[in-house]
């Protein structure tokens, strides 16, 4: 939520945050702006998008050498110009941009009132400004130091950056809960800061990843000084970063979440390539060793995650349990982290993340740790917030998710998760060898098979064009194609905004029946399993009632066609995998129909990729 960048060089700094914020701009898109030193510290910024700001003040921005920009995901203040980043301190000789909340901004705020500050927005971020200022007066100290005593009193999230007119070449960073990473320039006096890497992979690949509670000072000479909030200095480490350009790049499809689609043969792959080997028997993420026995010695793993990442925890604690009999429980983190939840000595728990930056499953750790569970965390995005605070995990390997919508990050979630059950299974003995390799092999075949789903797309398409004006949708499976269900379902309404429920097909009585009638599509999934007989009822059903029928069905499948109104063919595997293959055609039903809509399905209406406030 919000993106922030920030250059400081020998460069027209304006072209590099430009570039920055479109890269960031999935982060959030209520608003963009830059501020930048020429001679003066002047701001510009625009409600919408960065294409908005651009057009704006095109041909009216300095030339200078050093700047901040923005890209707003809206939480103090409605998204207007005024209330979009930076800002500036009273006297405007600092200028902001912030990425999170600052939970006591009000108190603060009226504090600095009775000093006789005045703010011209709304934001928590100016506040903080204000606040930092009125220290470096009071204290008469320097600007870094009055940042350091100001996060001794703010109570909240933040990634920032201050652009001070007094110190053009400098920039004071400083972190806590949001993200932030320093790419150190291949001239060393040239640098870039971002929300996450995309901004910076194509000029250089050492990086410092700032962690919580530290305070940056970046400066041409000096480089890169490093302080915790006690004033204690840190050695910063420098990573190299492990991603292409063309990675964050459209590749020729229209839009991300098409191509982060067509990317799940290989992501997949990715994902398992050196992990899981059928014929070696083998199965081990290198990430889980020093707690790998507490996840065999598990009385109970806790699954906790959000959105997407949640569903995927739905699909692990069927095959865990299915595979590994230990007790899983999945939670909201939302939940989990505000209810006083039981955790016992010997509960492991599992962190989902495509991000590692979601505010609620990082506080859901935190609270898990403090009560003495082992972490195990699952994110994409390396180096973030999430994989740093668990105490080993496994990366999913499916490259940057620009996309707003999860799609690649799913499949990919749900591989590490099939190989950490069969690891577990493997060493707790309660699989059969010949179990191991039907699963471990159907895994290995498992990208081809997406493929062929994929080869699917204009039929899919086609279908698309009959349902793209409805105002409701359902969606139902049962047993492993449950969560591919909820999957679904999300997955259409957060792009087309059209109203989407997923259930388990048999609680289809209890209630949502009601809605059925001829004007209601129902998606299906209907694919060859122990549920078959099951499901073919629960077709019928809607069917006596004129709902119409879209059913994912196995291949080969003779009966279900005969039944409904359309059939989306997938290729047979074992049950427990299904979901990596039959939740590919109801990501691209959900593409083609937004996109009928004529809705920008990389950046829907009011989300942001990267959830970092709560
Ligand atoms: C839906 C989607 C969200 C995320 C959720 C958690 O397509 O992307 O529901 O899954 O915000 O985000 P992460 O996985 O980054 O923790």
């Amino acid at each position: 939520m919000c993106g922030i960048v920030a250059y400081l060089g020998e460069n027209n700094a304006y072209d590099v945050l430009i570039k920055g914020l479109k890269r960031l701009e999935y982060r959030g898109y209520d608003s963009a702006g830059i501020a930048l030193i020429d001679k003066d510290l002047s701001i510009f910024k625009k409600q919408g998008k960065v294409n908005d700001l651009e057009t704006t003040f095109s041909g009216k921005t300095p030339h200078g050498k050093v700047g901040i920009g923005h890209t707003r995901w809206a939480t103090h203040g409605e998204p207007n110009d005024v209330n979009a980043h930076p800002h500036y301190s009273s006297d405007k000789n600092l200028a902001i941009i912030h990425n999170g909340i600052i939970e006591n901004y009000d108190s603060i705020k009226k504090e600095l009132q009775q000093k006789g500050h005045q703010f011209l927005s709304e934001t928590d971020s100016e506040v903080f400004i204000h606040f930092i200022e009125d220290i470096q007066k009071n204290n008469k100290c320097s600007l870094d130091e009055a940042v350091r005593i100001a996060l001794t009193k703010v109570v909240g999230a933040y990634a920032i950056v201050i652009l001070s007119k007094d110190n053009p070449d400098q920039l004071i960073a400083a972190r806590k809960g949001s993200p932030l990473v320093i790419g150190i320039g291949a001239e060393n006096n040239e640098f870039f800061l971002a929300s996450d890497a995309t901004p910076i992979v194509e000029y250089t690949k050492n990086v410092v990843y700032l962690n919580d509670e530290e305070v940056a000072i970046i400066d041409k000479t000096t480089g890169i000084n490093i302080k915790n909030i006690e004033a204690i200095e840190q050695s910063p480490y420098v990573h190299t970063l492990d991603m292409e350009l063309e990675a964050i790049e459209k590749g020729g499809f229209d839009y991300f979440m098409l191509k982060e689609i067509f990317e799940q043969p290989r992501s997949v792959a990715d994902c398992m390539r050196g992990r899981l080997i059928s014929e070696k028997e083998h199965a081990l993420l290198g990430g889980i060793r020093k707690h790998f026995n507490d996840l065999v010695e598990a009385k109970r793993i806790i699954i906790v995650a959000c959105g997407t990442s949640w569903h995927a925890g739905l699909v692990a604690e069927y095959v865990i349990e299915e595979f590994t009999r230990t007790p899983v429980e999945v939670e909201y983190a939302s939940e989990f982290r505000y209810r006083n939840p039981i955790i016992n000595k010997g509960d492991v728990v599992l962190a989902i993340s495509q991000s590692g930056e979601t505010a609620d499953t990082l506080a859901a750790i935190e609270l898990a740790k403090n009560k003495g569970a082992i972490i195990l965390g699952i994110c994409n995005v390396v180096g973030s917030s999430i994989a740093r605070a668990s105490h080993e995990g496994a990366y999913t390997h499916a490259g940057p998710e620009i996309g707003v919508a999860s799609t690649k990050a799913f499949t990919a979630q749900l591989t590490v998760l099939y190989i950490l059950a069969l690891m577990l299974a493997k060493e707790k003995n309660t699989i059969t060898k010949n179990q191991f390799l039907e699963l471990s092999r159907q895994m290995e075949s498992i990208p081809d098979k997406i493929k062929q789903v994929l080869d699917l797309n204009d039929e899919i398409e086609k279908i698309s064009t009959l349902y793209k004006d409805v105002r409701n949708f359902l969606y139902l499976g049962r047993g492993y194609n449950f969560p591919v269900a909820l999957e679904g379902a999300l997955k259409l309404k957060e792009i087309s905004y059209i109203h989407a429920e997923g259930y388990p097909a048999a609680e289809m009585k209890h209630g949502p029946i009601a809605l059925i009638d001829k004007e209601m599509p129902v998606v299906v999934i209907a694919t060859r399993d122990s549920s078959y007989d099951k499901i073919i009822s629960n077709i019928q059903e809607v069917k006596a009632r004129q709902g119409k029928v879209i059913a994912v069905v196995t291949k080969g499948d003779a009966l279900i066609p005969s039944m409904v109104d359309h059939v989306i063919e997938v290729p047979p595997t074992h049950e427990a995998i299904m979901p990596l293959v039959s939740s590919i055609p109801l990501q691209l039903l959900s593409y083609h129909i937004a996109i009928m809509r004529g809705c920008n399905v990389d950046q829907p209406r009011n989300l942001a990729k990267s959830v970092t406030v709560e």
